[in-house]
């Protein structure tokens, strides 16, 4: 049976997750100003398995917002894990996410986002505990680039989907440029090309629909963050770019 991401319409053109921004009422304006798709901001998979309210309240949703991808973040497979399994239960999402992209300075210390990607071992450890605790909701992954080689990306995007990950958003950048330079999609596109049966989606500066249209190209779909951060309903303006012509 085809899971939620093979269903949605292609191309994908969906809002990305960010931390204290895409809440309920921001994804909802998204999804009305025509957002395919949105993700929740990142929630501590301790704070859920320990049922603290703020966190739980993060992870729900009203109808409107759907199709809708909770992401979560943290260290410890079994908890993530455990985290996972809550929010399918308690809220069923159409897609459960694993920040790996997260490069704040207080994620690295932490241990959770993009340094995550430095140890590719522990971070396929949590994605096959995650996988193997959800009960039919596909898991993706949302990453940066792993470094400026091609193959250490395609590596980690290869070993991640054979672990059971369904998706993959890709930020064209590494941890060490953070939010610097332009975000490069050439590997981007080679991460596709190797994994075709993988969902790849883009993220880094999609700003216009002209953006799109020229990043677009043998990808899934893309993610947009800043430019809706302070406009919601940037969709419209965004998704104004005719489908035939991509
Ligand atoms: C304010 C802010 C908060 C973010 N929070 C998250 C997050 O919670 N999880 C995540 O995976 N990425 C997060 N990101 C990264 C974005 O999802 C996106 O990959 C990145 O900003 C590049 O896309 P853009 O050029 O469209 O902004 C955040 C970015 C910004 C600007």
């Amino acid at each position: 049976m085809k899971n939620f991401w093979q269903k949605l319409k292609k191309p994908i053109i969906g809002l990305a997750p960010m931390h204290s921004v895409t809440n309920s009422a921001f994804r909802k304006k998204a999804r009305q100003s025509g957002a395919d798709l949105v993700y929740s901001e990142m929630i501590a998979s301790e704070a859920i398995i320990r049922n603290v309210p703020k966190a739980l309240k993060m992870a729900s949703f009203g109808p409107k917002e759907r199709p809708i991808v909770i992401q979560i973040f943290g260290s410890n497979a079994k908890n993530m894990a455990r985290a996972a399994r809550t929010i399918e239960q308690k809220f069923s999402p159409d897609g459960i996410d694993i920040n790996f992209g997260c490069a704040a300075e207080k994620a690295v210390k932490q241990g959770f986002g993009a340094v995550q990607l430095k140890k590719p071992e522990a971070a396929i450890k949590i994605i096959k505990k995650v996988t193997s605790s959800l009960k039919g909701t596909p898991l993706s992954i949302k990453i940066r680039l792993v470094s400026k080689k091609v193959a250490d990306t395609i590596n980690f995007a290869k070993t991640a989907q054979s672990a059971g990950a369904a998706a993959i958003a890709i930020h064209g950048r590494t941890l060490n440029q953070k939010f610097k330079d332009k975000a490069d999609w050439e590997i981007i596109y080679k991460v596709k090309k190797a994994l075709p049966d993988l969902i790849v989606l883009g993220s880094g500066d999609i700003r216009s629909a002209e953006d799109i249209k020229s990043k677009i190209r043998n990808l899934d779909g893309v993610l947009v963050a800043r430019a809706a951060r302070n406009n919601p309903t940037v969709f419209k303006n965004l998704k104004n770019f005719n489908l035939s012509l991509l």
